[in-house]
């Protein structure tokens, strides 16, 4: 089985996408082969919450197993060719940014992820989108970041950062979410945690005209990813199995 992951730059449901893949590959490595759709902001999120470095278990490299990063590919985006090519049995974007939402629901195809996605839907892969923000109030993560408030500017964690990312703050382009820093400071100054986010109306909408385009199917939560993808590859099973 051929699976397309495509990563947008959203901080909610990240984990618990990494989690679904990473679960995926080490229980079925011999029969699931997965390509990583990265965007722009994805590779920076991803870097910021500690996750890109999984990545290299979920997709180690080679044919159809390849981390594929929006920041590398020219303006056409040639990779996403393949999905007219029957390369993949499902794509699966998870998580969805509303930015990238909005996209799809309008046709726009201009980021690695929603060219991936309209060349799934015109070649007849079945895409499944984890949008974040789909009504009323969600909890999200937070990367690091610095209590000014508690912070004495004992200047250690400036000094012990791999990254060199701390200077007045955490810089999140330069943050690899290592948690040295938290786990260094004496005064408990650099916190993480969640925050509550009102979603928008107009994402709101978005979500429920994506419920409807014909080739694309919304689940809820990256819970459901797993069931879904089970469930294609035994249907893939019975219609070769029929087919013979
Ligand atoms: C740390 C961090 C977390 C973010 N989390 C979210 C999020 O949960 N949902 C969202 O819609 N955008 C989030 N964003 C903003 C998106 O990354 C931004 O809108 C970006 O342009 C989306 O591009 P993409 O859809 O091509 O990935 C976050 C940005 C940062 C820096």
């Amino acid at each position: 089985m051929r699976i397309a992951w495509g990563i947008t730059g959203a901080g909610h449901y990240l984990k618990d996408s990494f989690d679904v893949f990473t679960n995926l590959k080490s229980k079925f490595s011999d029969r699931v082969k997965i390509t990583t759709f990265v965007s722009k902001a994805a590779e920076e999120v991803t870097q910021v919450y500690g996750l890109f470095k999984l990545l290299g278990a979920i997709s180690p490299g080679g044919y159809m197993e390849e981390i594929i990063l929006e920041s590398q590919q020219g303006w056409s985006y040639p990779k996403t060719g393949r999905f007219s090519q029957g390369n993949y049995n499902a794509l699966v974007i998870a998580p969805a940014t509303s930015n990238t939402v909005a996209k799809i629901v309008h046709g726009i195809a201009d980021s690695l992820v929603t060219n991936a996605v309209a060349h799934g839907i015109k070649g007849g892969v079945p895409v499944y989108v984890v949008p974040v923000d789909i009504e009323g109030k969600v909890k999200s993560p937070m990367p690091y970041f610095i209590d000014r408030e508690i912070c004495v500017q004992c200047g250690k964690c400036v000094e012990n950062c791999p990254n060199n990312a701390i200077e007045e703050q955490i810089d999140f382009l330069k943050c690899q979410g290592c948690g040295l820093c938290r786990d260094i400071c004496e005064y408990n100054a650099i916190k993480g945690g969640y925050v509550e986010l009102c979603i928008r109306d107009v994402d709101t909408e978005n979500v429920k005209k994506m419920r409807k385009m014909d080739g694309i199917s919304v689940l809820d939560t990256p819970d459901y990813i797993s069931s879904t993808l089970q469930s294609i590859y035994s249907n893939s099973l019975k219609a070769t199995s029929h087919d013979l």
